[in-house]
């Protein structure tokens, strides 16, 4: 589905029907990260899944900012018509943008689900690296990064066909967009002191062999936030949701369920 939304053209998906629940992908993904829920979770959930700015098919823009993301989805759930809070299932950047989301729109957010992500802002060393690969990326293509990642984001043993879908998609973004989420992810605010804030049910799930935010990440986050679940899902890596669908649909119909009557 396509809609005009704080002036860029937007992509976006809705499957099912019950409580919304918005899933943020991560960067430099797509939507379809999602896809393996819609036939896992839309009997009972309403499931919208859109592209992010400059992401999949939806417009970039030269620049961007944690705060652009948060309010872009803010503005879909107005244009899809979803009155009540939402459970956010945000995986990696998405995460970080759902932090995001949970300080601007605070009275939207029903649950959260923080998937392979971390709440740490970057070290000054990452930034630098992210300003460069950046600039790369806009004289060079989306290559660069799809590349750079493709190894990291999956677990030694996944199967290949995997690797080659997500490294087109990857080739496929927008060197614009890329270049303007890997700002905003190095300019994005340290969510730490959010933590003990958060007060929604929350799920905390990580692969066992997450090479981009480790357990580790996901441990320390789950320790903070107040009745958080953690669930680390086995011989999987960043790409959780991907490379094992169902164990991750369990894990976030597990807690919907309990924290959702
Ligand atoms: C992601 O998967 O969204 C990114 O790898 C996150 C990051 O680069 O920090």
């Amino acid at each position: 589905m396509k809609a005009h939304i704080n002036g860029i053209d937007f992509h976006y998906e809705v499957h099912g029907a019950g409580q919304a629940v918005l899933f943020v992908h991560g960067f430099p993904l797509s939507h379809r990260l999602w896809t393996p829920m819609v036939e896992r979770l839309s009997d009972v959930y309403t499931l919208i899944m859109p592209d992010l700015r400059g992401m999949g098919q939806t417009e970039a823009t030269e620049t961007c900012t944690m705060a652009m993301f948060a309010d872009d989805l803010k503005a879909l759930l107005d244009h899809v018509g979803v009155t009540e809070p939402v459970v956010v299932v945000g995986m990696s950047m998405g995460g970080y943008i759902a932090f995001e989301f949970f300080r601007r729109h605070r009275q939207c957010v029903r649950a959260l689900v923080l998937a392979d992500t971390r709440c740490q802002a970057d070290p000054p060393e990452i930034v630098q690296v992210r300003v460069k690969t950046a600039a790369r990326v806009l004289a060079e293509g989306s290559k660069v990064v799809a590349d750079g990642m493709i190894d990291l984001l999956f677990a030694p043993g996944a199967p290949e066909t995997l690797r080659k879908e997500w490294h087109e998609i990857m080739v496929a973004s927008s060197p614009v967009g890329v270049a303007a989420a890997l700002d905003a992810m190095a300019k994005r605010v340290d969510s730490t002191a959010t933590l003990p804030q958060i007060d929604v049910p929350t799920l905390v799930v990580v692969g066992e062999n997450d090479a981009i935010t480790p357990p580790r990440d996901a441990e320390f986050m789950h320790a903070a936030i107040p009745n958080a679940r953690l669930e680390i899902i086995p011989e999987v890596g960043h790409m959780s949701p991907v490379e094992n669908p169902q164990r991750f649909a369990d894990a976030v119909r597990r807690v919907l369920t309990d924290a959702i009557a």
